[in-house]
Order: C-alpha cells, then sequence, then structure tokens
C-alpha cells in the first residue's frame, strides 16, 4: 500500500455515506474544536460526531502522515533496529504508520502498538495497519495511565496528543515518558507550531532533555484534503509543526 492508495481508500470509505460539502462543514467545525473550542478537546469533543470524524480521516490523518514522515526522515529516525513502535494516542494510525514504513523494508518493519480512547479512531488504526501489511494492534486506553514499558529497540510516538490532555493528565504522562527515554527507547513529540496548544513545551522539553526543532515543509496535499481545506478556509499552502525527540545519539 502506497500513501496516494491508501487514500484513494479513505475516500471510498468515508465518503460512502457523506458528501463532500457535509464533509467541508464538518472539517470548519473539527479545526476550530482544535483552535478555538479547546475546552472540549479533553472529553473527546473533536470526534464526537460522523462528519467531524471524516473529516479527520480525510484532512488531519494524511497531513500527520506526511509531517510525520518528513520529520522522521529529516532526523533520521527511520531506524532498521527498532522492533516496536508504541503510538500513544494513535488516533486513526497516521503518524505511527508513517514512521514504521521509514525504518526497515517490507516484512520487516516494526510492529506498532497504538492507544487511543477514541473507539472509533482504535478501528480506524487497526484498518490501517492492515492496509499497510504492518503488524501492530490498537487498542483502547488513556495514555496518562496505560503501562509504558519501552527499551532501546523501542519507539515511542506522541503525535498532536499531547495538547488534548487535560493538565493533570499531562503531568501524570510526563516522567512515564521521561523513563522510558531514560532506558534508551527513541521518544518523538510532534505538535502544532501554536504556542497558545503548548504551554507545556519547554517544562517536557527539559525534562525529557530533548533536541527541539519547528518545521515548514512545502508538501503537496492530496486534491481532496485541499479541496476540503480551502472549502473550510484552511490554508494548506505549507505544512508546518514541532517536534521533541529523544534518541540515543542526542543523549
Ligand atoms: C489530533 S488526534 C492525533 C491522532 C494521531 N496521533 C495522528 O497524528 O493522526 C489526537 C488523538 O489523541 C487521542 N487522545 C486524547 N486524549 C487521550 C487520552 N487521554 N488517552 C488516549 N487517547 C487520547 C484522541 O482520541 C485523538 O485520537
Amino acid at each position: 500500500m502506497t500513501f496516494e492508495r491508501w487514500v484513494d481508500a479513505l475516500e471510498a470509505r468515508h465518503l460512502a455515506d457523506l458528501t463532500q460539502s457535509e464533509v467541508t462543514r464538518a472539517l470548519r467545525a473539527l479545526s476550530s474544536c482544535y483552535v478555538e473550542r479547546r475546552a472540549g478537546l479533553a472529553r473527546g469533543a473533536a470526534l464526537d460526531g460522523a462528519g467531524k470524524r471524516a473529516a479527520f480521516a480525510l484532512f488531519y490523518a494524511p497531513v500527520h502522515f506526511l509531517v510525520t514522515r518528513e520529520i522522521v526522515r529529516a532526523l533520521r529516525a527511520g531506524d532498521a533496529s527498532l522492533t516496536r513502535i508504541m503510538d500513544l494516542g494513535c488516533g486513526t494510525g497516521a503518524a505511527g504508520v508513517a514512521w514504521a514504513l521509514e525504518c526497515g523494508r517490507d516484512g520487516d518493519r516494526p510492529s506498532i502498538a497504538g492507544v487511543d480512547r477514541n473507539p472509533w479512531a482504535v478501528a480506524e488504526a487497526n484498518w490501517m495497519y492492515a492496509q499497510f501489511r504492518l503488524r501492530g494492534r490498537a487498542r483502547i486506553g488513556d495514555i496518562a495511565r496505560v503501562h509504558v514499558h519501552a527499551s532501546e529497540r523501542d519507539g515511542v510516538l506522541l503525535a498532536y496528543a499531547v495538547n488534548e490532555l487535560a493538565s493533570a493528565r499531562r503531568a501524570a504522562l510526563l516522567p512515564r515518558v521521561r523513563t522510558v527515554a531514560q532506558r534508551g527507547a527513541r521518544v518523538l513529540i510532534v505538535e502544532p507550531i501554536a504556542r497558545r496548544m503548548n504551554d507545556w513545551w519547554g517544562e517536557w522539553r527539559a525534562a525529557l532533555n530533548a533536541r527541539e526543532d519547528e518545521w515548514r515543509f512545502a508538501v503537496t496535499l492530496p486534491p481532496l484534503a485541499r479541496e476540503l481545506a480551502r472549502g473550510a478556509g484552511l490554508d494548506p499552502q505549507e505544512l508546518t509543526a514541532r517536534s521533541l525527540v529523544v534518541a540515543t545519539d542526542s543523549r
């Protein structure tokens, strides 16, 4: 499965019961959840209706795939010695799959252990792993509570997930991420650049002794994602993100 064929499969899957204009309207509502109406995020408001779920799958998931792939390539984090990627807050699986595909060759890629609290997202992530013929399983769980055990051959990914946590959950997660980083796991955190979403960033960078980067990528989005974004008033000219990485060679 390639990125392009995955996108085609997503379109067939998520436009079966909704029109493009319904998904466009839902994308507007979803992006407002992420940017302005953030209070609902901690209780899962982002993915609480069929339209917003389709909008996430058709727009944000491909964007997160492309951004994560670019970051992994730029940081040379596509490590063939990784045997497993724990994708915490895996959503529909996009970022974890993007990282796994950069590690090793067909049949010899890391497995993925996804965790998300949203049952729809978990089902979609399992569908995605199967599409890409990756060994992996996503399950329902709270990333602030799930047991994270990881060694030097594990990757731990938090893509666009930490900013959604209520501050008590975020505070509970940090020491556990630090412990697995100290045990040698390769930890990658990806988030939007907007600072108001990430007042916790400096504390996490310092606690993890992580390398920090800001990214701008000129990436061509799939045609439907572009149309949806334009219709929803988003500007998909370039993709931006920030990352923290803790890797054996940067510690
Ligand atoms: C913006 S999405 C990102 C999904 C995916 N990592 C990606 O990059 O496409 C954030 C995800 O975090 C999940 N999430 C938020 N809080 C969570 C928690 N406490 N435990 C597990 N998952 C959580 C949401 O359900 C959602 O699927």
